[in-house]
């Protein structure tokens, strides 16, 4: 019987209620298998005192499952963040931000203790850069950016919305690279943090996940 991409990011967002700490505040990223985490954390919404949200879509979607969201001042390090990937190696180093969200997604995942991340199985690669790699960028510094992405091989687009660049939750525009294969992806976030203008590089590997939940059509496999 085939099993939906659906199907395979509900069955991670139900397992990964392990994960989730009884009296802690859980981080919540963002995107459809974070959604249907959401819905499984709904369940035992009673169990926390609730979340932080790394964007305004799942802050909606928690309030509305009746799960009080904290700001992250608000609370100190946390036990979990849960959020999903946009591609995973077998180290736990991922691709993020084709939500636009990476830059409070990395915020939260670096205040919590560990990154458990939930993806259907087609996120896996061996080497990470097959998906666009988004990079957050304050906009004046979107040119030179480019040409040092250029230099590693790169091809950088600003990233549109209606015919404009996209504004994140920040405030700020989002390249998407392509033609880049990221064979060490710890000294190339090191890297590209360093240079001037980028906000936040769509690797994480400081910041790589502890546990993945990788949902197969045999079921959910768990890598760490
Ligand atoms: C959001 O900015 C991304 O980092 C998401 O984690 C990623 O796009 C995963 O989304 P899906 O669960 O919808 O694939």
């Amino acid at each position: 019987v085939a099993v939906s991409q659906d199907e395979l990011k509900a069955l991670v967002g139900q397992a990964a209620l392990q994960y989730v700490v009884q009296g802690e505040v859980v981080g919540v990223g963002t995107g459809s298998t974070v959604n249907k985490f959401i819905e499984a954390l709904a369940g035992i919404r009673d169990r926390i005192p609730g979340a932080v949200s790394s964007s305004d879509a799942s802050t909606e979607r928690l309030r509305a499952a009746g799960i009080r969201v904290f700001d992250a001042n608000e609370v100190g390090e946390l036990a979990v963040y849960i959020d999903g990937a946009d591609e995973i190696d077998g180290a736990g180093h991922m691709i993020k931000g084709g939500g636009a969200a990476l830059t409070r997604e990395k915020i939260i995942a670096a205040q919590s203790r560990r990154f458990i991340c939930i993806a259907d199985e087609s996120k896996r690669v061996e080497v990470l850069g097959r998906f666009p790699l988004p990079v957050e960028v304050i906009p004046m510094a979107t040119q030179a950016v480019i040409r040092k992405f250029a230099a590693l091989g790169g091809a950088a687009q600003v990233r549109q919305r209606e015919g404009r660049p996209l504004v994140t939750d920040n405030g700020q525009h989002i390249l998407d690279v392509t033609g880049l294969q990221i064979r060490s992806p710890l000294a190339f976030e090191s890297e590209v943090n360093q240079w001037p203008g980028v906000v936040t590089v769509g690797v994480f590997a400081h910041q790589k996940a502890a546990v993945c939940l990788l949902g197969t059509a045999g079921g959910v496999q768990t890598l760490n």
